[in-house]
């Protein structure tokens, strides 16, 4: 039996034998990008420093960043480091969620075997035949939207009117969570990811699996159709699924659900308005809505910092992370590693992006990849083809976008047509 991990105080850390230099780390980890669509420029020196660097978090601590395509897949698929945010000393990329009330996160918190029983149970319905089955649906939600903005526009805010709401209605379709309750849990996601301080995380958690749980209470006396009902009355490896558990899927997956592809189709959509040669292409049938949707998931990494830490010593690349240290992902620096994608800081869609690392790899990569990329190939392209005039509504240094702490996006897009 290997001892308990303990946290490691900053100074210990620093002075960790693995340590690529015995210098103190001074590029702190994550950072604001300056633009949108490109890495922080203060992550410029990780390049230079081969596929595995020391950064700093907010805390203090020093962490490795694994900025190396190779590196990453080798290290993402290794189950010597864990995703489980109890550890202490879990690298946390700001304060509110260091601070915040430990707790289980199903799926992306938990390890293997563990991690795997409940992927089992969940896997079948994010299949390609599954979600193909949905394209009816999501165009038909895509289509909506898209009625409803030109009725009320131009001008339209994009993400309220329907880099939102596509997710959003989606997963709650898929789920079985009222569609009405949006406004609701789409606040507490805001909050969970990007509330000003601890109280808030631990607040808008509590509120959400409140909510999530008597949701569960009533589908058991009166069934509906989702994946919540299925799941309630489905039994896992050790027999019916509890409510906790239950909570706790039901909680990942619409948070993870509406959050990043929102995030992608606010981002891919400024960014496609930023680049109108690229642009022009696709209107023109020069490439595929697949091809761009791809490229565009490599080139804006918008999960720009996965976390994990190491429960045993890990040799990689002539170093060596020891047990208890945490490492961090930053998937715009390895999505942009020009041995595997040439002139990766260009937007090409004549390149395979496809081994990008933008959902993540090994046993823990993106449950809802499937889902993701239909609702982006059908958002995106339906957006174009119905408004062929789309343009930005204000100038493109003055639309705000989310903080380097939270996932990638923008936080409102002013558009006209
Ligand atoms: C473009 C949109 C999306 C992006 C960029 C994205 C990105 C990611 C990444 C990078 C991971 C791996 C995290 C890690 O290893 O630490 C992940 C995991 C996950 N994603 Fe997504 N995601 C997207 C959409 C979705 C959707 C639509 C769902 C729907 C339910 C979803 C559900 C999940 C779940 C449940 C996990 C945890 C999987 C596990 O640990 O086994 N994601 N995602």
């Amino acid at each position: 039996m290997t001892e308990p991990l303990t946290e490691p105080t900053t100074e210990a850390a620093r002075r960790s034998p693995g340590s690529a230099t015995s210098s103190l780390p001074s590029t702190p980890f994550p950072q604001d990008r300056e633009c949108p669509y490109h890495p922080p420029a203060g992550y410029e020196p990780l390049r230079g420093e081969g596929p595995l660097s020391r950064v700093v978090l907010f805390d203090g601590r020093p962490v490795w960043a694994v900025t190396g395509h190779a590196e990453a897949r080798r290290l993402l698929a290794d189950p010597r480091l864990s995703t489980d945010r109890r550890h202490p000393g879990f690298p946390s990329p700001a304060e509110r969620f260091a601070n915040a009330r430990q707790r289980r996160v199903a799926l992306v918190g938990v390890d293997d075997p563990e991690h795997n029983a409940q992927r089992r149970m969940l896997i079948p319905s994010f299949s390609v035949q599954r979600i193909n089955a949905l394209r009816p649906r999501i165009q038909e939600t895509v289509d909506r939207l898209l009625d409803a903005m030109e009725r009320q526009g131009p001008p339209a805010e994009l993400v309220s009117a329907f880099a939102l709401p596509v997710p959003s209605m989606v997963i709650c379709a898929l789920l079985g969570v009222p569609y009405a309750d949006h406004d609701f849990f789409e606040e507490c996601s805001r909050r969970l990811l990007r509330g000003p301080g601890a109280a808030d995380v631990d607040a808008a958690m509590d509120e959400l699996e409140e909510y999530l749980g008597s949701l569960i209470d009533r589908k058991r006396t009166k069934p509906g159709d989702g994946l919540l009902d299925d799941l309630i009355h489905r039994d896992g490896p050790d027999g019916p699924v509890d409510r906790e558990q239950l909570v706790a899927f039901a909680a990942i997956l619409l948070v993870a659900g509406h959050e990043t592809t929102a995030n992608m189709i606010s981002l891919g959509t400024f960014t496609l308005l930023r680049h109108p040669r690229q642009l022009a292409a696709l209107r023109t049938g020069g490439t595929t809505t697949a091809v761009v949707v791809e490229e565009l998931l490599r080139f804006l990494s918008i999960a720009d910092g996965l976390q994990r830490l190491a429960v045993e010593d890990i040799e990689v690349a002539g170093t060596t992370i020891r047990r208890g240290e945490g490492v961090v992902f930053p998937t715009s620096l390895i999505n942009r590693d020009a041995d595997v994608f040439a002139r990766p800081e260009t937007l090409d869609w004549d390149r395979s992006a496809r081994h990008h690392l933008a959902f993540g790899f090994g046993v823990h990569q993106c449950l809802g990849q499937n889902l993701a990329r239909a609702e982006l190939e059908i958002a995106l392209r339906t957006l174009l083809e119905r408004l062929p005039g789309l343009r930005l509504a204000a100038p493109a240094q003055e639309i705000p976008h989310k903080p380097g702490d939270t996932i990638q996006g923008m936080v409102e897009l002013p558009v006209a047509w």
